[in-house]
């Protein structure tokens, strides 16, 4: 995967992404990493990127020709016309589904956006994707491209050093993940549970698959409607609900 950042703050990018895991997928070659300063291919004498808006209004607007021309300088070394993924709150909301989907892909291009926006000329020109990382609203897109870059890395064989830990993380069946033990056995009077400590596998995983189940119902109840689950898993959340009601019955009366 070759990632390629059209940006007016290159350092930003590159120290962000420049640590840890992905840092290390960098130094293997798995990943590649290169920020273009949007600011070295403007053609005016002051290097200046941005205007007011036609129309008036607050803020300036970041112009069409920088962008441009740094965009035409990446297509011109690939293959093939790249995914251009331009970051802003009017896009899609960016989910586990979209970044399965990007990492398929050799060469991902990420267009950040500062001040009051871009010239919708070039939007037009370059942009196949439009992508949300939330309903809120960030300062720039630098930060939406590295959480972008983070969740896709994971996904490339070999980024992480356990090849079936992205298999089993929250969101890859649209269940959470269960929750984690290490030792000591016992912290502030808290045991880890007796299963995890038994060796039995087949026992141990089903256990797994039940705290699962009860999470998801209890932190993320959306996420079921499209998660798979069988008749045994629907009755053990059927079981949590009514104990739920139990317990929320006692709750009212005390
Ligand atoms: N730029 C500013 N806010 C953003 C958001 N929420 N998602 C993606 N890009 C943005």
């Amino acid at each position: 995967m070759n990632y390629h950042v059209l940006t007016l703050f290159p350092e930003m990018i590159e120290q962000g992404m420049n640590t840890s895991i992905i840092g290390r997928a960098i130094e293997q070659g798995l990943l590649s990493l290169e920020a273009v300063n949007i600011r070295d291919y403007s053609t005016n004498k002051h290097h200046k990127v941005d205007d007011y808006p036609y129309g008036g209004g607050a803020g300036m607007v970041m112009q069409a020709q920088p962008i441009y021309d740094a965009y035409c300088a990446l297509e011109k070394k690939m293959e093939k016309k790249p995914r251009v993924i331009y970051l802003t709150p009017q896009g899609r909301t960016f989910s586990q589904k979209i970044a399965q989907d990007l990492a398929k892909e050799q060469n991902l291009v990420f267009l950040c956006g500062h001040y009051e926006g871009i010239d919708e000329r070039v939007l037009e020109e370059i942009v196949t994707d439009y992508v949300s990382i939330g309903d809120y609203v960030l300062t720039g897109g630098e930060l939406p491209a590295m959480v972008m870059m983070d969740t896709i890395s994971r996904l490339i064989p070999g980024v992480l050093n356990n090849e079936d830990s992205a298999e089993y993380e929250s969101f890859q069946n649209s269940l959470l993940e269960h929750p984690q033990y290490s030792r000591p056995e016992v912290w502030k009077d808290k045991r880890v549970p007796e299963v995890l400590l038994s060796g039995h596998h087949e026992k141990i995983a089903q256990w797994r698959h039940e705290q699962s189940l009860e999470r998801t119902f209890l932190r993320r109840p959306d996420l079921l409607e499209k998660a798979p689950l069988d008749k045994k898993d629907k009755k053990y959340i059927e079981q949590i609900a009514a104990n739920q009601a139990i317990s929320d019955e006692n709750v009212t009366e005390e």
